[in-house]
């Protein structure tokens, strides 16, 4: 198996990524747990993306977010569906990319040190289960590459686990 903390550098982005979903693909392999497999997907992200200060979820649960299983520093807890990055992708059940979140109106500031953010939503049959959401310090930091590849990655999680 190889192991979830190696290297990344020296790769391209796409080389990240296909190492990335074979790592996944094996953590989740041997788990159904969707806690679990969340924590271990966020360890895995933030252990491996570069440039990153914040990866975690977010789950949708009566009518709101609530803070999952994350790496970083404490974050909010509860988003209202609409509201911030998360609470707006997990409205319209559409993935965003915010090159510069201090642009972006409603912007949640958690840490800081966020420049840039990707949120990916978590939706099965149509049903919102909640958001992937990951920072950055570095502005401009995600793009379409990431956002097809981060996409795939929540949709092994969803499907590997009892939701
Ligand atoms: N920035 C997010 C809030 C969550 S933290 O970044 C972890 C937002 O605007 O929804």
């Amino acid at each position: 198996m190889i192991s979830p903390l190696e290297s990344m550098e020296h790769r391209t982005k796409s080389e990240h990524y296909a190492l990335l979903r074979r790592q996944i693909s094996a953590l989740l392999s041997d788990e159904t747990d969707f806690i679990a497999n969340s924590a271990n997907f966020s360890a895995v992200l933030y252990a491996s993306l570069p440039d990153i200060n914040w990866a975690g979820f977010y789950f949708f649960k009566q009518g709101e977010l609530v803070l999952g299983p994350f790496q970083g520093k404490p974050a909010c807890v509860r988003i209202p569906l609409g509201k911030g990055v998360c609470g707006t992708a997990a409205y319209h059940k559409t993935s965003l990319l915010v090159p510069n979140v201090h642009e972006f109106e409603g912007h949640i500031a958690c840490d800081a040190a966020s420049n840039s953010e990707i949120v990916i939503p978590l939706v099965a049959n149509d049903v919102l289960y909640g958001v992937l959401d990951i920072d950055s310090p570095v502005f401009n930091r995600f793009d379409e590459i990431d956002l097809v590849e981060l996409e795939y990655l929540t949709s092994l999680l969803l499907h590997n686990s009892v939701l």
